[in-house]
């Protein structure tokens, strides 16, 4: 080894004895890896391998000219990024669907059972991790890049990161094809998670609240030096994009190819038969849920043959042929101290129960929503109650019910009559649950929310501008508008608390970048009521201008995909209202640049359908679809979906207790569709 090293130092690049050491040297250490993490069987020592991997490292130093792209010297991370690349998904990343009882799981397979006409179906049933979806993707057998899921359409480009999981196989293993793409959860282990906590607690950092949090915010990391030291692991559950592949017959085979490049696969994958299989499965794995190493909260069944997978297909976001099976939420019993009234950006106001703090899901809880008075009413719930506490995922926990068998003292929960941050009065419209705080811009609560909402990553993306800052700046009248944030200097930034030099001027890049704005960012960013990411899109889609939305009336509102009639009239609501166009106005003035969209292009749907350029109206509910799905899929045939009936509707979609829009279509002679008729047409035109 002494001489080789001489060699290197002599030589300005690398003879082919070079090359092949050092690729030698990755397979050794990428094997050795491969035995430690995923088969946990270390074939060496912790000294051995250290050494080895030292002689790369040196290797590495003195040779510039070496491939080191996929090295697993790259493991460590290295780049730091400003921000993450956002990346189209070549295939869409689809969610499940989602079935809690015994009745849903049942339904599953009666559906497929109907759809296939085969009994005794096969399934293969995987647990559903509690992490977060990723997507790799490897050309020639190597890693070229990862992907979070995103919304599924697009995700962010996690490259540097996922280098770091050091069960995810930098190579594939055995014969791999040209190109393919492997799709599995990334999670951390409970136990590692238990030391990861420990470690931050000793260094006085701030800890996490699940395994499923220290995961996904591991990946989200732009200094990829820091996702290294996480205790990250990703499980393979399907492939992507692919080409050069032949599919195996079926999945559980296809689970057996992504073990054989080189992934972790889930240890308790099983296939079974017909319904019972699928609840037999489910009673195993509930017993066996607290002893797994990772968190899950759920299974999941997929049609083991994939011919028939092929065939059943899928509706709009979720695959046909397989089901979460998700786990009930946990539920703990705790004791309400207090309830605050929190303002929502809207005015809303919403009652929070203060709790004792009691752990739910491995979280403390010491807040849970009680949603409004009439819920409070509905299930007669006083301050002092002791009360079941439920928590779902990441969903905010709940007050489900109160044990009154104990209640001794019932103190009555009030809604205040003044908003208690603005002292405005606060209105209960008639009909409505909510109560809402009038104070609007006047009111801090109101204003920190609606400015953290016009912050927030989905909106105009401003990194860095965190919750306690823009609580700061606007307990401090530095921010009372949105546009405030545009004149923020270094100075004002530096006097605030936990803000240094170095993240105030992080800061400010990352304000100044937010000024380029898609339109439809934008009309999410301004907080419209009840106007939504996917509503955004499609007002920036369909009018393609600021000013075009400005302009529209309800009619043209309504005939939107997404947008019903109550958001149509809070649009119009909202560009009446004066101080909204001056806030819009000093926007603009402050230099934001809307980027308008660019037409959909209509060359990309395929034209051959019945429903091309077809006005249509959806009514009704369906079986298999719901209804913004029917409507999503429709206009992605070329549909113009419009909301009501009139001479100009070409045809009307009629579903389970369709009304007054089917009896005018048949008053006025509209060609009508029900939803088995739907669906035959859908599946003769392969759509
Ligand atoms: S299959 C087309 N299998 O659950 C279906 N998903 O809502 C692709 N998940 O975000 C998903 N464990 O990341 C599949 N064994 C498993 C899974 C799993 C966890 C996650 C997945 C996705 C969500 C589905």
């Amino acid at each position: 080894m002494k001489k080789l090293a001489q060699d290197i130092i002599k030589q300005s690049s690398s003879s082919p004895e070079i090359y092949q050491h050092h690729q030698k040297l990755c397979q050794k250490i990428d094997r050795y890896n491969y035995y430690y993490y995923t088969l946990d069987n270390p074939l060496v020592s912790d000294a051995q391998y250290d050494a080895l991997y030292q002689q790369l490292v040196e290797l590495e130093k003195t040779h510039h000219d070496l491939d080191t792209s996929n090295s697993p010297t790259t493991r460590v991370g290295g780049d730091v990024l400003s921000k993450f690349n956002v990346i189209n998904h070549k295939v869409p990343m689809l969610s499940l669907s989602n079935g809690f009882t015994e009745e849903e799981v049942k339904a599953f397979y009666k559906r497929l059972y109907e759809l296939t006409g085969q009994e005794n179906l096969l399934f293969e049933c995987e647990p559903k991790l509690d992490g977060l979806a990723i997507s790799i993707h490897y050309e020639r057998g190597k890693l070229s890049y990862a992907v979070t899921r995103g919304d599924g359409a697009q995700g962010e480009e996690v490259t540097a990161n996922v280098r770091t999981i050091r069960n995810v196989p930098l190579v594939l293993q055995g014969d791999y094809p040209e190109y393919i793409e492997i799709r599995g959860e990334v999670i951390i282990n409970k136990q590692d998670f238990l030391m990861l906590n420990k470690r931050a607690e000793k260094r006085q950092e701030k800890v996490f609240a699940n395994p499923r949090n220290a995961a996904a915010g591991s990946i989200r990391q732009l200094d990829s030096r820091i996702a290294a030291k996480r205790p990250l692991r990703m499980y393979g559950y399907g492939i992507g994009a692919n080409q050069g592949f032949i599919l195996p017959r079926t999945q559980f085979e296809l689970m057996q190819q992504i073990k054989a490049w080189g992934f972790q696969i889930a240890d308790e994958i099983e296939t079974v038969k017909g319904v019972d299989g699928l609840l037999g499965y489910y009673q195993k794995m509930a017993h066996l849920r607290a002893d797994l190493s990772y968190d899950i909260d759920g299974l999941v069944y997929k049609l083991n043959e994939i011919a028939l997978q092929d065939e059943v297909g899928f509706i709009a976001r979720a695959p046909r042929w397989a089901l979460a099976h998700k786990f009930p939420a946990e539920e703990v019993e705790s004791e309400i101290v207090n309830v605050d009234f929190q303002i929502g950006r809207t005015g809303a106001i919403t009652p929070v129960a203060r709790l004792k703090p009691v752990a739910v899901g491995g979280v403390m809880v010491s807040n849970a929503t009680l949603h409004n008075m009439d819920e409070i009413k509905r299930k007669d719930i006083y301050i002092h109650d002791r009360v079941i506490v439920r928590r779902a995922g990441d969903v905010i926990p709940e007050v489900v019910r109160p044990l009154v068998q104990y209640r001794t003292v019932a103190q009555k929960i009030e809604m205040p009559k003044h908003c208690p941050v603005c002292h405005s009065v606060i209105e209960v419209l008639k009909d409505q649950a909510v109560a809402r705080c009038t104070g609007d811009w006047f009111c801090k609560g109101q204003t920190k929310e609606r400015i953290k909402h016009f912050a927030s990553r989905k909106a105009m993306d401003i990194d860095g501008l965190g919750d306690k800052i823009v609580e700061q700046l606007v307990e401090r009248d530095i921010v009372k508008l949105p546009h405030d944030l545009y004149h923020l200097s270094l100075p004002v930034l530096m006097q605030l608390e936990r803000m240094g030099r170095k993240s105030s001027i992080n800061l400010l890049q990352a304000i100044e970048q937010s000024k380029n704005v898609s339109l439809a960012r934008f009309i999410f960013a301004i907080g419209i009521r009840d106007i939504g990411e996917v509503s955004a899109k499609s007002l920036a889609e369909n009018f393609g201008s600021l000013s075009a939305i400005q302009k529209a009336d309800y009619n043209a509102l309504i005939d939107i995909h997404d947008i019903g009639e109550v958001m149509a009239y809070n649009i119009i609501h909202f560009w009446q209202n004066h101080e909204n166009r001056q806030m819009i106005d000093k926007l603009l003035a402050s230099g934001v640049n809307i980027i308008n969209p660019e037409k959909p292009k209509v060359h990309e749907i395929n034209v051959d359908n019945p429903f091309y350029q077809k006005t249509v109206v959806i009514t009704g509910s369906f079986v298999d679809y719901t209804r913004d799905e029917l409507k999503e899929k429709l206009s992605s045939l070329g549909a113009k979906c419009v909301n009501s009936v009139s001479k100009k509707t070409d045809m009307v979609i009629a579903g389970e207790k369709a009304g007054s829009k089917l009896q005018k279509a048949q008053a006025l002679g509209v060609f009508i569709i029900d939803e088995s008729n739907l669906l035959t047409m859908l599946k003769e035109f392969d759509l």
